[in-house]
């Protein structure tokens, strides 16, 4: 199909200017933005190819310096711009440096250029302001990035295996440690402070699994109060714990988050729910709970570890018991850019993987569990609940 010279005005008028509030509802922003995202790709030129790939200074994430507040400082000033050298004088930075960062964000549209060296925020500035958001570019930075730099060299060294040992990784190339990742992010608590709140904003009004697995139904019947019903397994600082409670307040039985020491000194208080200090590849001290409920933690291992992890619950569940794994399952062909690329941050950052449907049903068969059922309950990066109980 070739168009005129004026559709393709006409179509570029419409284009500019539309943002995500003149869309009505969500499907309809989300297929628009994919055809806009491909779109790009098919009008490329080589040129634009290489400045697309090559230049990571996005992908960099601090390169504009966010501990200068640039986007909170723009953010708060709802209606009105602000001058470089007003922005010099609040921040301290020197005025040159900061004209260039700045016409560097407006030019990707992390900013808005209003005039000549006026500057106001736009929905991404907004974006990046927000918290738990603006910790996932710590994170990406400080935690990832530097296994990203050596993950090529990584690969070569060993003639293209898949990363399979999470002890000898390009996190450890790239860091310059010993340590195994969790071990390396705990004893600092900027870099677990960082993933942890990172954590939670990304999953920020989204689906989650109760909103798929019909929990009361499935566990609730019969149970005693002394039961433990949930024990969530590296549950971080217990948000699905509080999640569940607040989404079935009377439900019987226990509750019980287990994580690391570091993440269960941070832990959410709430009533019912009990935090304790478990390292899952040891002896699992709660027996026979209804489910044994592990979110993002297969993910963050190779096949092996995982088999660990589930086989140390396996040893304590009985014939009521059933493991739930919220994680993603990559469909075994049409993979979401999303979840290719941190399937391949999971590669950077842990020797580990996110597993197409192929993939989990041989890990978990290897682990001795069969399959009952799976629930997908987000479109693009299909996180589901797996649910699997002994062979
Ligand atoms: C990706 S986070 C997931 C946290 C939580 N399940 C969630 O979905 O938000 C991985 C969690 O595993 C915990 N973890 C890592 N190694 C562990 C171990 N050996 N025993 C228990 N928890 C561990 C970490 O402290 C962290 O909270």
């Amino acid at each position: 199909m070739t168009s005129t010279t004026s559709d393709i005005a006409g179509l570029v008028k419409q284009l500019q200017g539309l943002k995500a509030s003149d869309v009505q509802d969500e499907e309809t922003r989300k297929s628009l933005f994919e055809a806009a995202r491909d779109v790009t790709f098919t009008l490329e030129s080589p040129g634009d190819s290489i400045q697309r790939i090559a230049y990571i200074v996005r992908a960099q994430g601090k390169t504009y310096c966010p501990d200068l507040k640039l986007f909170e400082i723009l953010s708060q000033k709802e209606h009105s711009a602000s001058s470089t050298q007003q922005l010099a004088e609040t921040t301290k930075a020197d005025e040159v440096l900061l004209g260039r960062i700045l016409r560097y964000l407006a030019s990707v549209g992390m900013i808005e250029e209003v005039g000549e060296d006026e500057w106001a925020a736009t929905n991404i500035t907004k974006t990046l302001s927000v918290p738990g958001l603006k910790a996932g570019i710590y994170h990406n930075h400080d935690n990832i990035l530097p296994c990203w730099q050596v993950l090529p060299e990584f690969l070569a060294e060993t003639k293209y295996q898949n990363p399979s040992d999470g002890a000898h990784s390009p996190f450890q190339k790239g860091h310059r440690t010993d340590q195994m990742p969790f071990d390396w992010a705990l004893a600092v608590p900027s870099r677990f402070d960082n993933f942890l709140q990172w954590m939670m904003a990304n999953r920020e009004g989204q689906k989650m699994f109760l909103d798929v697995y019909p929990f009361e139904k499935e566990l609730c019947h019969g149970l005693k109060p002394e039961i433990p019903l949930f024990v969530d397994v590296g549950g971080g600082i217990g948000h699905q714990c509080l999640a569940l409670k607040q989404r079935i307040p009377h439900a019987p039985g226990r509750v019980i988050n287990q994580d690391l020491p570091p993440a269960i000194a941070q832990a959410i208080p709430c009533e019912g729910v009990e935090h304790t200090i478990h390292d899952f590849m040891a002896e699992q001290p709660i027996k026979g709970a209804r489910a044994y409920y592990l979110r993002n933690i297969m993910h963050d291992w190779p096949d092996d570890k995982c088999i660990i992890i589930l086989q140390r619950i396996i040893e304590v569940m009985d014939k009521d018991s059933v493991i739930l794994i919220d994680d993603m399952v990559l469909p075994n062909q049409g993979a979401h850019w999303r979840a290719t690329q941190l399937d391949l941050a999971m590669m950077a950052g842990l020797a580990a993987m996110e597993r197409t449907e192929k993939q989990w049903y041989s890990m978990l068969d290897a682990a001795g569990l069969k399959v009952e059922k799976i629930y997908t309950y987000t479109p693009e990066l299909r996180d589901s609940i797996i649910v699997a109980v002994p062979k």
